[in-house]
Order: structure tokens, then C-alpha cells, then sequence
């Protein structure tokens, strides 16, 4: 990108040149305009005031050349350097013989011209000269010449040339100013508009809002049309929470009922299994689970973006919250040689929350910390701190790094590329969630290689107010 490049130009700039160069070209050819006039002008009114000169001077000498009075002549000529522009005067008798003469510059050694030499006005040399016949009583009686400089006509042109490059800068630097200001009227609706595309594409913001753009130019109908768009994908949007929900909400029975027949067939109730039936009934089930969570977590997920998901809360002992979530796992963890500690779950501390949907967020970490837990340990810790009820599931893991927790609780990288331990990515999303809807909260605090400690947080139930905390 070269620096003088238009077209990657920021807008603000573009105007701002677009501006200052009208402004210039404008004041330019106005400028212009009045200099050529000046210019083609001016000569014929110093001509015309030359004449009227000659002819003043014309009509006051027909007397000294009538007479032939040398000195009167002379002393009327003299009277010319009221008019410093005249450069020489000269007038001849009647039969073209010098009579009278002045200069303006004494020093100055003119030759004035012949009389048959002469006609009429003349510019030449950077002068502006005159010839004219002095009649008396319908005759002839002599002639008169007269030169002016041209001088004064330079130092006018000079004049406008500096006041032109004058105004020039200072409306450069005016009409800059007012670029500057009024150049906002243009950016700043286009910017909010940007900045609402890309809080959109970052996920910040809610499709559903309209964007506000006040005035009806075209950046109104950016704004119009991005609002339309924005309607379209919120339609589009809609179908698939709607078509996630019914197939979601379909499959999740019949996938629940084929886990229940491979149990049955694993306690026996279908006949005696063979350690190769098992073996393929263990793996079926494992695959069904899978499925089961995924399942759910998708309906969650089109629960949560129709706005249907609310919080039935009641008081809820911490412990009943910990045997729920624990009872699937024990068995599993028993396979991986992973040690489970309770910890707390004999205070009594009760909750004021949505059992199930603690219950499911907690599962959800359990099932966290068992999948990414070779060895070692995975505690359940019951507290509290205030008037907050604190479940917290530690366990000596893998850990994870800073690009992994910045983007932990979101569903940005739902289904994405990296390839999870299993699951689509969606639990933590969802479990956060719904310690949101019920006043709770679910932090993390992890260091790779040593282990992760999700923190959930819900409202105490106080007994004596009957209430949450
Ligand atoms: N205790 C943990 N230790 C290490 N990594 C974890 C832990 N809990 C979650 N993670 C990481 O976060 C990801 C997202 O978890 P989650 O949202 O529950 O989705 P899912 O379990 O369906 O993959 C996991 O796949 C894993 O990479
Ligand atoms: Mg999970």
C-alpha cells in the first residue's frame, strides 16, 4: 500500500481531500476567472484614460500653438506629472515640427516619434502609447503624443497573484477545519455499523436487536438492509433450533430405551451372556451414551436459544446433589483406578437451586474430570462462602492451557475442529448456563500437566427466612 494511494484511504481522509481539493479548484478558477479578466481588460480602460489625458491636453494647447507661445505650451505639458504613470508627452505644430515636450524621467533620453511615424494608440515595449491631431475652429493646429508605462498593471496582476495564494491558504486550512468536523456526520453512523457486524461476529451480539442508524441516506439503508439480513438469519436461525429440537427431542427416547435393553442383556435378564457378547454389549453401550449426552446437550442448546430454558428452585441438600451426580461414575472410575473423595458433604449445607439442572452441570464436570484423568484422583468439595453454596471437582489431569480456558465456557468452537475426548464441546457451555439462570456462577482454575478445579457456585437456603440467601 503506497501512502498516496485513494482507494485505501481511510473515508475519514477521502473526504476530508475530497473537500480541501473542491474547495481549491473552486476558489482557483474564480481566481483565474478575475485575472484573465483583469488581465484583457485592463489595457483598454488605461487607453481610454490616456485619450481622455490627450484630449485635455489637446484642447489646453490650441491656444500656445496658435500663438505660437513656446513657454505656455511647455508649462501645460509640465502639468502631465500629476500623473506619474506618463512616461513622455510631445506635441507638434501643424506642420509636424516639435513645439513642446516632457518626461517624466529627466534622466531619461526619449526620442519621440515623427509624426507621419504615428497612428492612433499603440501598446508595445511595455508601453502604452497615444497619437492624436489637435484641431481649432474645424482645423488642424498640431499634434499630440503621449506614453504611459505599463507598470501599474503589472503591480495590480502581482497583487491578485499574492491575495489569490493568500486566500488560497487560508481557505486550505478552513475548509480542512470544517472537513474534519463535519466528516463524523459520514463515519461515525458507518463505524457504528461495522462495530455491529463484528460484535456479531464475534458472537457478542443479539441478532434479534435492530440496528439504529438515524437519517435516511444511504448508510439509513445499510443500516435498513443489515437489519433485513439480520431478520433472515434470526429466520434461518429458528429452523435450526426448531429442527435440532424435534429431532433432539425424538431420538433422545428410543436411544435411552436401546441403552436400557444392552443393560438388561449385561445383568443377564435376556439369558446368559458370552465374554464376546459382552465385550460388543460394553462397547454398545458406551457408543449409546455417547450419543445419549450429545442428544441432550443439543436439546439443551435449542432449549437455550428459544429462551425456554427457566430454573425450578427449591431447597436442595448438597449431599442428595453429590450422590445424584456421583452414582453412574463409580463404576468407571473403579475401571480407570481413579480415586473419588468426597469432601464436605456431611455439613448439611443446603441449597436453594434447580436440583436437576445442578445435578446435570455437576455430572457434566465429573464426567470432565474422569475423561481427562489418567491417574490419580478426582475430589468433590462441598463449601460454602457466604451466602453462596461452593461445589468445586478437582482432579490431577491433563490440565489445559490458556487458549483452551479463554474459549472454555462459549460454543464458538461447537462441532469444530479440535477433536475433543469425546462429546461435541457443548456441556461446560450449557452448565454454565443454567448456574446463570438460578444466581450461580461456574469459574475455573487450571495448570497444565497438573489438574483443573471447576468451581460452581449456586445461593445458600436459609432455613430461618425461608428463602434463598
Ligand atoms: N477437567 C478437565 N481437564 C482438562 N480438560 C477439560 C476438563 N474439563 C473440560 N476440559 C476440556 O474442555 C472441553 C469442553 O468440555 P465440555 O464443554 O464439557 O464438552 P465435551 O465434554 O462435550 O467435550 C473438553 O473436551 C476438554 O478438552
Ligand atoms: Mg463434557
Amino acid at each position: 500500500m503506497s501512502w498516496f494511494s485513494f482507494s485505501d484511504m481511510r473515508l475519514r481522509r477521502k473526504i476530508m481531500v475530497i473537500t480541501v481539493i473542491s474547495t481549491l479548484v473552486a476558489l482557483v478558477m474564480v481566481c483565474l476567472t478575475f485575472f484573465l479578466y483583469e488581465m484583457m481588460t485592463y489595457p483598454e480602460i488605461r487607453l481610454k484614460s490616456l485619450a481622455t489625458w490627450a484630449q485635455i491636453m489637446g484642447d489646453n494647447s490650441t491656444a500656445a500653438l496658435t500663438f505660437n507661445d513656446h513657454k505656455t505650451a511647455q508649462e501645460m505639458l509640465a502639468t502631465l506629472k500629476a500623473n506619474p504613470s506618463i512616461l513622455s508627452a510631445c506635441l507638434y505644430d501643424n506642420k509636424g515640427q516639435q513645439f513642446a515636450s516632457y518626461q517624466r524621467d529627466r534622466a531619461a533620453r526619449r526620442r519621440y516619434p515623427a509624426v507621419a511615424e504615428q497612428a492612433g494608440a499603440e501598446s508595445s515595449g511595455g508601453s502604452l502609447k497615444i497619437f492624436q491631431d489637435i484641431f481649432s475652429g474645424g482645423e488642424r493646429v498640431g499634434y499630440l503624443f503621449l506614453e504611459t508605462d505599463t507598470e501599474e498593471m503589472r503591480t495590480r496582476l502581482t497583487h491578485y497573484a499574492l491575495i489569490t495564494v493568500l486566500i488560497g491558504l487560508i481557505s486550505f486550512f478552513i475548509s480542512l477545519f470544517v472537513a474534519s468536523r463535519l466528516q463524523r456526520y459520514v463515519t461515525e453512523p458507518l463505524h457504528r455499523v461495522v462495530d455491529r457486524m463484528w460484535d456479531i461476529a464475534r458472537g457478542e451480539w443479539d441478532i434479534t436487536k435492530r440496528l439504529e442508524v438515524s437519517g435516511r441516506d444511504e448508510i439509513g439503508d445499510v443500516a435498513e438492509a443489515f437489519n433485513a439480513f439480520m431478520g433472515k438469519l434470526q429466520t434461518v436461525k429458528d429452523m435450526k433450533s426448531d429442527l435440532i429440537s424435534v429431532v433432539s427431542h425424538q431420538l433422545k427416547t428410543p436411544v435411552a430405551e436401546i441403552n436400557g435393553f444392552i443393560e438388561n442383556m449385561l445383568d443377564g435378564i435376556t439369558g446368559e451372556v458370552n465374554s464376546r457378547q459382552r465385550g460388543y454389549l460394553d462397547q454398545m453401550l458406551v457408543i449409546g451414551r455417547g450419543n445419549y449426552k450429545l442428544i441432550s446437550d443439543l436439546l439443551s442448546i435449542s432449549k437455550i436459544d428459544r429462551g425456554v430454558v427457566s430454573a425450578d428452585i427449591h431447597p436442595v441438600s448438597a449431599k442428595e446433589v453429590v450422590a445424584l451426580t456421583i452414582r453412574d461414575y463409580e463404576q468407571i472410575m473403579k475401571e480407570k483406578s481413579l480415586i473419588l473423595r468426597l469432601e464436605g458433604t456431611e455439613e448439611g449445607i443446603m441449597l436453594y437451586a434447580d436440583r436437576d439442572k445442578v445435578v446435570e452441570a455437576l455430572r457434566n464436570l465429573l464426567n470432565n474430570a474422569i475423561k481427562c484423568t489418567d491417574s490419580g484422583s478426582v475430589t468433590i468439595r462441598v463449601g460454602s462462602e457466604g451466602d453462596q453454596g461452593v461445589i468445586e471437582v478437582l482432579d490431577t489431569g491433563i490440565g489445559m492451557d490458556e487458549e483452551t480456558l479463554g474459549s472454555l465456557f462459549t460454543r464458538n468452537r461447537v462441532l469444530g475442529q479440535e477433536a475433543h475426548r469425546s462429546g461435541a464441546g457443548l456441556g461446560l457451555y450449557i452448565s454454565k448456563y443454567f448456574m446463570n439462570i438460578q444466581k450461580g456462577d461456574l469459574t475455573v482454575t487450571s495448570e497444565v500437566g497438573k489438574g483443573s478445579c471447576f468451581k460452581l457456585v449456586v445461593p445458600k437456603y436459609m432455613k430461618q427466612a425461608g428463602t434463598a440467601a
